[in-house]
């Protein structure tokens, strides 16, 4: 039986950057994120006893080499847990730019265990899927669930208590999220390995650790307070947090540009003329801004000014992860 499901992108405003197990994909923090309406993956998966291997198609052409092996290793899991053994095609168009710090991954592989799970025969529950889509990519788990989400590293070594939850639902809240697109290449440094590469040897890792809870805190009293000048002011300080652990690396390495550095200043010259701005990075060049929804359109414009910026999307906080055609 084909399944068809879909899952959103998520930005993270308190980010999951390392991991204390790279096998079962356990961060070291727990994390924040706003699942976005714009950005998705719709993924359909059929298991098959014809086939020889498993086959990955994304947005039209067929993967090769690494690309399927990842999908390989995470239906292994799928197959292992059901106790079946058949291969798989899988068919995922991404809409939204993949592997450009878009969060690709998250939607992706969130999509993927919705619809790989299902169409194997398993009944998973949110908790389930979050979990396992944890073993596709980390960021993924929290794409299962629309709104505010909060991935709990959980304290296990086993990581059967490390998955997402929902801290408040996407109508509760509206913020407007701008997309700041400067590039839409693929990144030279996946997340996957920048993030290895800083908790082996970054310098400022410790600091990083040191001050993730208290950020934690304060992100998740603004959400249930609606302060947005003090969830404003955590996110885009534990972004550059972030970054900072990356400088911080040996040998050391960044993803801005000199556009990425055109929109933070942009973003705090906004915030100057009295209007509250913040922004947010990624593993890549691209900026998202968060601002309130009576400020969108003024933000949007004052993007589109900048002569770098190539594209400005305005996402809102979205849905979770759904089956298509049910
Ligand atoms: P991003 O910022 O896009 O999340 P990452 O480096 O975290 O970038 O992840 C990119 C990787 O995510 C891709 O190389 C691919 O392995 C995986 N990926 C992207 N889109 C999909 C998809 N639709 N289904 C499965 N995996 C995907
Ligand atoms: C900077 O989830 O893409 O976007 O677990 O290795 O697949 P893997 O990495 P990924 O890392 C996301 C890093 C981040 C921050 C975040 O989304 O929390
Ligand atoms: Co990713």
């Amino acid at each position: 039986m084909k399944i068809t499901a879909r899952a959103h992108t998520n930005i993270a405003l308190i980010k999951y950057w390392g991991k204390r197990d790279e096998q079962l994909f356990l961060p070291m923090n727990n994390s924040i994120s706003i699942t976005l309406d714009q950005f998705y993956t719709t993924t359909s998966v059929a298991f098959r006893d014809d086939l020889k291997a498993d086959s990955f198609i994304l947005n039209g052409i067929e993967m090769g080499g690494h690309e399927v092996d990842k999908i390989s290793r995470f239906l292994d899991l799928i197959r292992q847990t059901a106790g079946r053994n058949e291969y798989a095609i899988i068919d995922s168009v991404n809409n939204v730019p993949t592997a450009a710090g878009f969060a690709s991954s998250a939607s992706g592989f969130a999509a993927l265990a919705a619809a790989s799970t299902k169409a194997i025969g398993l009944d998973y529950s949110g908790s389930d899927l979050s979990r396992i889509a944890r073993f596709g990519s980390g960021s993924a788990c929290r794409s299962i669930y629309g709104g505010y989400v909060e991935w709990n590293k959980g304290v296990r070594v086993d990581g059967t208590d490390s998955y997402a939850m929902q801290i408040l639902e996407e109508s509760k809240w509206d913020l407007s999220i701008l997309s700041v697109m400067v590039e839409a290449r693929q990144k030279k440094v996946l997340s996957r390995e920048g993030m290895t590469h800083t908790v082996k040897t970054s310098d400022f890792y410790s600091g990083w650790l040191e001050t993730i809870d208290a950020d934690l805190n304060l992100a998740r009293e603004a959400i249930h307070g609606r302060d947005f000048e003090k969830l404003g002011t955590v996110l885009e300080r534990n972004a550059l947090k972030m970054h900072a652990t990356m400088l911080g690396a040996n040998p050391p390495f960044f993803y801005w540009t000199g556009a990425t550095l055109d929109v933070m200043h942009t973003v705090q010259e906004l915030r100057d003329s009295g209007i509250q701005a913040y922004f947010t990075i990624d593993a890549g060049p691209n900026v998202k801004v968060i601002c309130q929804p009576k400020d969108e359109m003024a933000v949007k414009e004052r993007m589109q000014q900048i002569q770098t910026v190539r594209e400005v999307f305005v996402c809102h906080p979205g849905p979770g992860v759904s089956y298509i055609g049910e």
